[in-house]
């Protein structure tokens, strides 16, 4: 899977978002290290905060497959920048993924932003911050 192809498969992923509330659909798609796909889209819900993003879709569903070794992601949505994930998925990114692992940031015009996950949440609480000795 190249990045141009895990890419189309983000932007494909819109069209099954669920976001009768927004209207901005957002799509995801996750490579993991063996070279299969999780996409994920957003779902939303009437209780508002009760909604997940593409991200989290993508990286839960493949975390309830068994993976657990990721190599990219890519991340589409029409926005007039890369689209810039929210805080909460930064946060599950950093639980799941490598520090170097390259997120793709995307629009619809194909302006692409590759950051790394330490890049989208530098100092992030960890596992490890968790134990006291
Ligand atoms: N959203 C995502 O799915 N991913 C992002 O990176 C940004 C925001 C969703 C959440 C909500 O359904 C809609 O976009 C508007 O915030």
């Amino acid at each position: 899977m190249t990045k141009d192809q895990l890419i189309e498969e983000a932007i494909k992923m819109r069209e099954k978002a669920y976001v009768p509330y927004s209207k901005f659909p957002v799509g995801a798609a996750l490579v993991t290290k063996s070279g299969k796909v999780y996409t994920g889209c957003n779902i939303e819900n009437a209780a508002f905060p009760v909604t997940c993003c593409a991200e989290r879709v993508a990286i839960f569903k493949a975390i309830a497959d068994g993976e657990v070794v990721f190599s990219e992601m890519a991340v589409a949505a029409e926005t007039k920048r890369p689209v810039p994930p929210c805080g909460s998925c930064r946060q599950v990114m950093s639980e799941f993924f490598d520090p170097k692992m390259r997120i793709h940031l995307t629009n619809l015009e194909y302006e692409i932003k590759t950051v790394s996950v330490e890049d989208l949440l530098p100092f992030s609480f960890q596992p490890e911050d968790l134990l006291s000795d």
